[in-house]
């Protein structure tokens, strides 16, 4: 099977959400520190990260000529806006709260702009095609492995549930885009291993120096417990390692691994379906194509398949139905410290940036 065959499509609907956060505590993900701030170190890369993806495939806008595919890139960019503008929105306030997030955005748009002005458009778009596939996994485990989440603090599962939802609807549109006008296999493939390098050496090297703003960088127990929960027997990031693997197939296509269901599941539990769409929707067709089509000799930039004339497509829901807030859960604030953290800093740790001179680690 090639990737122009049959796949399905989960429908794409951009949602206006509106997070708050004024009381997540500073080590909001199981009370970890190692977690949180990994967690926090990808929060500060996604602003400029989506912004570049837009950019990426904005650029091959005009040159598509499915309508479908066309409809799904402007629901693709109007979702990639939309989790730019809730994690800048999470940044901020945990900037104000003495976590300093904005050496990583500068980092982050630095890096971004060299990309821009050195690398092709087709590189561009490779490099996007790799990190959606980052998201694409990242954003299944989480759907699908709730012990994740469940110690999280509930506006930030949110976000990060929400997120991940979106991150699945979409996660076949730069990779069809780039398929339709580049196709090219080896450039793919090269984008995707340079691309691993890179995320990986730079989100452990944002992590370490978030740690080491919170005098945690040699907190032995804390790095043995954070390795083994991401790299161990049962790691979160050992597990992803086959379907990072299924990328680098020659026919591979994000929507090889269907997953619908569980889509479905997450958006009724959200109420994602109800919730802040109404200001601005996008929803294109939710089909299966049932047309394979023969492999190409030369897979660059031919038709690709899709669905059938007489299919319509969703139409875009006008609801306005408030989203609930999130169950009371009794909460520590960013920059409400508990006696150990104003005791609990180690030797030599520089202090932190904090608001009001306050000492905010909760621990
Ligand atoms: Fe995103
Ligand atoms: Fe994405």
């Amino acid at each position: 099977m090639t990737a122009r065959q049959q796949h399905p499509d989960a429908g794409i609907t951009v949602r206006r959400m509106d997070f708050e956060f004024s009381n997540v505590p500073r080590y909001w993900a199981d009370k970890d520190p190692h977690f949180t701030h990994l967690l926090n170190a990808l929060s500060a890369t996604f602003p400029e990260g989506e912004r570049f993806f837009v950019h990426s495939v904005r650029h091959f806008q005009d040159r598509i000529t499915d309508p479908v595919l066309r409809q799904q890139v402007s629901a693709f960019i109007g979702q990639e806006a939309m989790h730019a503008k809730e994690h800048s929105h999470y940044n901020e306030y945990a900037r104000k709260h003495g976590i300093d997030l904005g050496f990583i955005e500068n980092f982050a748009r630095q890096r971004m702009a060299f990309i821009k002005g050195k690398m092709s458009p087709e590189r561009q778009l490779a490099i996007t095609c790799a990190l959606e596939h980052f998201t694409a996994i990242l954003a299944e485990q989480m759907l699908t492995e709730p012990d994740i989440f469940e110690n999280f603090d509930p506006s930030m599962m949110k976000l990060w549930l929400w997120h991940a939802v979106e991150e699945s609807e979409h996660k076949g549109v730069a990779f069809d885009v780039y398929q339709d006008i580049v196709g090219d296999y080896r450039l793919r493939i090269r984008a995707m291993a340079v691309t691993t390098f890179f995320f990986i050496m730079h989100t452990t090297w944002f992590q370490a120096r978030l740690l080491k703003a919170d005098g945690k960088l040699f907190d032995v127990r804390m790095w043995l417990k954070g390795l083994d929960r991401m790299w161990g027997r049962k790691g979160h990031f050992r597990k992803l390692i086959p379907s990072y693997l299924q990328y680098f197939r020659p026919d591979f296509h994000p929507w090889q691994h269907d997953n619908r269901a569980v889509l479905e599941k997450w958006k009724r539990e959200l109420n994602l379906d109800d919730a802040a769409v109404g200001k601005k929707t996008v929803a294109v067709a939710a089909v299966v194509e049932p047309v394979p089509a023969p492999a190409p000799a030369t897979p660059a930039r031919a038709a690709r398949p899709r669905q059938p004339a007489a299919a319509k497509p969703a139409k875009a829901r006008t609801v306005t139905k408030a989203i609930p807030a999130p169950k009371a859960v009794k909460l520590k604030s960013l920059d409400k410290p508990t006696a150990k953290a104003a005791t609990g800093s180690k030797a030599g740790a520089r202090p932190r940036k904090t608001q009001g001179g306050a000492e905010p680690v909760p621990t």
